[in-house]
């Protein structure tokens, strides 16, 4: 098969090396990819949000499944625009419909999805600016801390936790009044504080049926001890030490099993993953977000994890026979430590060489923001590279990929010690 994946982060790194595997890939392209997928197959100068690019590039290119990484070409709509061709519409496209996306999409409709379907997750109330007024009576009736989500999309920065109740106004009044996160916060949602530590569970279905892929925690923050700013993930953990037998059986039930048929009872589209992030508040799990897509960094970690043959699933999924395939799950812990430029999240220099990625050998590294100038590998975003190893506990992985990132060399160089600190 000739596979089309769209997205340029370590985390389609990841997919484009599990991908490549496969013995069903005959040839990948990344659109646009970065340094470390060019390893993998054929990097091509598209845009993830190009979709008649991308359509154009699959009918000449005779490609036989598009896979889709990040969530901003689905939350727009790539799966309706890529099926609505009737030339392409038999090709799977690996990701959700629009409306599915819109799990990740709206946090309004995510909370009314959960409500609707009975899914645990925290008691809420959401504002625009016709109701506004009503927002800080809201405000008034809770005990903070208090949260704060801007429904739609805000680069990851649309949810904020405010402390004091005038805090929570002046904030919500920022958003909805000053458009603080731009259209992203026309509605608010505010909801319930939960108390607990969090993690993240990885489902693939076809819309009727699901596999359960590797779980796994992150760590956002950008300082060592989870202080300082929230990043885009600093590195993460597989499997969750506390998500034992009896917790896994009640994020099936009480989330997975009506998630899915909720999907079907509204008639939403959804051949692709789910990432849902849970609270485990005194051991009972609460749907923090979903997004409709699989995390960065939780990839690099959980397709290492994953041993059967994911092409193979995929093409089962977009044939409506998920339910018959096997997904083989490695045994072994496995973490992922990221190499940031030093300033990030906020400004840092991009352009430094990157050297001694050759005597790794105990490690995977995952290339997120690389690239290849004048023949030589720089760094080329805030999160630069993502070095995934094993061992026979998270300790043991964490410290081999600490060792590899030590024989990893530029300016500035920046990562989290830490990681699984938890759990020693
Ligand atoms: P989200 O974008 O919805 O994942 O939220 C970003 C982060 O805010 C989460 O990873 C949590 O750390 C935190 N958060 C979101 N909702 C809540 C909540 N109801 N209670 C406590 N923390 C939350
Ligand atoms: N690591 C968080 C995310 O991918 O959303």
């Amino acid at each position: 098969m000739n596979i089309l994946l769209l997205g340029s982060g370590a985390r389609e790194h990841a997919f484009a090396r599990k991908i490549t595997e496969s013995p069903l890939c005959s040839k990948l392209y990344i659109a646009p990819g970065n340094a470390g997928t060019a390893m993998h197959g054929e990097n091509v100068a598209i845009g993830v949000n190009d979709f008649a690019d991308i359509e154009k590039f699959a009918l000449n290119n005779q490609i036989d499944m598009i896979v889709v990484g990040p969530d901003d070409p689905l939350v727009n709509g790539i799966y309706d625009y890529l099926k609505a061709n009737p030339l392409l519409n038999k090709i799977p496209v690996i990701g959700p419909s629009k409306l599915g996306a819109t799990l990740e999409g709206s946090k309004s409709f995510a909370k009314r999805f959960m409500a609707k379907h009975n899914i645990p997750t925290a008691a809420y109330q959401e504002f625009t600016a016709e109701n506004l007024e009503q927002g800080f009576a809201y405000i008034d009736q809770q005990t903070p801390p208090i949260v704060l989500k801007a429904d739609g999309l805000a680069l990851g920065k649309g949810v904020l936790i405010c402390e004091t109740k005038e805090e929570a106004k002046a904030e919500l009044r920022e958003m909805i009044s000053n458009a603080k996160f731009g259209k992203a916060s026309a509605k608010v949602v505010i909801e319930q504080f939960l108390k607990g530590i969090e993690f993240s569970v990885f489902v693939l279905t076809d819309g009727m049926n699901y596999k359960i892929l590797p779980d796994a925690k992150d760590y956002k923050r950008i300082g060592e001890g989870d202080k300082g700013l929230n990043t885009g993930g600093m590195g993460c953990i597989s499997p969750v030490p506390f998500l034992d037998d009896v917790l896994m059986k009640k994020v099936e039930e009480q989330t997975i099993i009506p998630t899915i048929r909720g999907l079907q009872k509204d008639n939403i589209v959804y051949q692709g993953f789910i990432y849902i992030g849970f609270m485990n508040v005194n051991g009972e799990p609460y749907v923090i977000e979903y997004n409709c897509r699989m995390g960065d960094p939780e990839t690099e970690i959980v397709f290492p994890r994953i041993k059967s043959d994911l092409v193979k699933h995929f093409v089962a999924l977009a044939e409506g026979r998920l339910q018959d395939e096997i997904i083989e799950i490695d045994s072994r812990a496995a973490a992922t430590v990221i190499v940031a430029s030093g300033g990030y999240p906020e400004s840092f220099e991009k352009g430094k060489e990157i050297t001694g990625l050759d005597s790794v050998k105990d490690s995977i590294v995952f290339h997120a923001g690389t690239k290849m100038e004048n023949g030589k590998l720089v760094t080329n975003g805030g999160r630069v590279l993502a070095v995934t190893s094993f061992g026979k506990d998270i300790q043991e992985a964490v410290a081999k990929s600490n060792a590899s990132i030590e024989k990893i060399n530029f300016e500035g160089k920046y990562y989290r010690r830490d990681i699984g600190y938890e759990f020693k």
